[in-house]
């Protein structure tokens, strides 16, 4: 079904939200209070820029809200979208803003679900749809539809929870990757080749169930609880991390963060992160034991 989506705010997420639902063939319309974004955005979607909310919303079906991650800047979003379409399901693209927070301030909060895409939004295929304390079933159910339908890979929370579950499990192994480098055991480098030569290429493939399953349950109880005691319990940001960004080495944008990065460094890492996940859809094909398992969204709590 051909959807009517308006995408507001055109940014890095925004853009590329734009590209993946325009290229599944919705009739996508942009709007960003940048005239220049929105036309950029606008054009690599096959979709129409607008130069305002209510144009962009006017008789949409999904409204997909991706603009700068400020509770106040997106309440006051949401109320001119509310004011200006009464039916529309209104999808967030936040990363950390409270659901409860967002949906207190509309009229309607059962109109309020996230959907959060990953950077870069048309190459990374997860997409976390999360309720809001409002939010029916049935719009969870359209949304994943929707994005399951668009080629990218749903998965559905059964409640909201601070960092969904992508940025909680990023988070639980940044905090051990900061701890080491600081205590000294390893160098940023070395923990960075720990994961690519050996945990990343297994994820690709498996995540932690699956990879625990592989290497035996009785062998994961005895390393749980001979690891657990020792990890790092840090409950607010190290100083190795917030003492660059306090002197500005934001990382990839400013030049230089724990390395140093060209301009192109970001450009260069989505191409080869598409020709991985193309390798990935190829090589999947090949094992016929993964044909007709679910779609990622499917599971259901336990
Ligand atoms: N960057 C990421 O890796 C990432 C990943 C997942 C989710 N997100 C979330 O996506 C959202 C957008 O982040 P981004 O990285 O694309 O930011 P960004 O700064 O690149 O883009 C935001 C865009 O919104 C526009 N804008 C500002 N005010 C607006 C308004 N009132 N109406 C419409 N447009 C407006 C800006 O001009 C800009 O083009 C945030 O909620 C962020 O938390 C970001």
């Amino acid at each position: 079904m051909v959807e009517s989506i308006a995408v507001l705010g055109a940014g890095i997420m925004g853009a590329g939200i734009a590209r993946v639902l325009g290229r599944a063939g919705h009739d996508v319309r942009v709007f960003d209070v940048r005239a220049d974004a929105a036309a950029r955005a606008a054009e690599s979607a096959g979709g129409s820029p607008c130069d305002s909310v209510e144009a962009a919303v006017d008789g949409a079906t999904i409204v997909l809200e991706a603009a700068p991650e400020r509770l106040e800047l997106k309440r006051a979003l949401l109320a001119e979208v509310e004011a200006a379409n009464r039916e529309a399901i209104i999808a967030s693209n936040t990363s950390s803003i409270d659901v409860a927070a967002l949906a207190a301030g509309m009229r309607d909060p059962s109109r309020l679900v996230i959907a959060h895409f990953f950077n870069p939004a048309d190459t990374v295929p997860l997409v976390e749809v999360v309720p809001g304390p409002a939010t029916p079933q049935a719009t969870v159910d359209r949304m994943v539809a929707l994005l399951a339908e668009a080629g990218k890979a749903p998965v559905a929370l059964a409640e909201q929870v601070e960092g969904f579950i992508a940025n909680r499990l990023q988070a639980a192994l940044y905090r051990e990757a900061m701890h080491l480098v600081e205590r000294g055991v390893a160098t940023p480098e070395q923990v960075d080749a720990v994961v690519t030569a050996g945990l990343g290429p297994r994820w690709a493939l498996a995540g932690p169930f699956e990879v625990m399953d592989l290497g035996g349950l009785d062998v994961w109880t005895s390393v749980t609880d001979g690891i657990f005691p020792t990890l790092s319990g840090a409950s607010a940001a190290p100083a190795m991390l917030r003492e660059r960004a306090a002197s500005g080495e934001l990382g990839a944008k400013s030049g230089q963060g724990f390395f140093a990065h060209d301009a192109d460094a970001p450009v260069r890492f989505a191409a080869r992160l598409a020709a991985l996940l193309e390798a990935r859809v190829q090589l999947d094909a090949t094992d016929p034991a993964l044909e007709g398992r679910g779609s990622a969204g499917e599971g259901s709590p336990t």
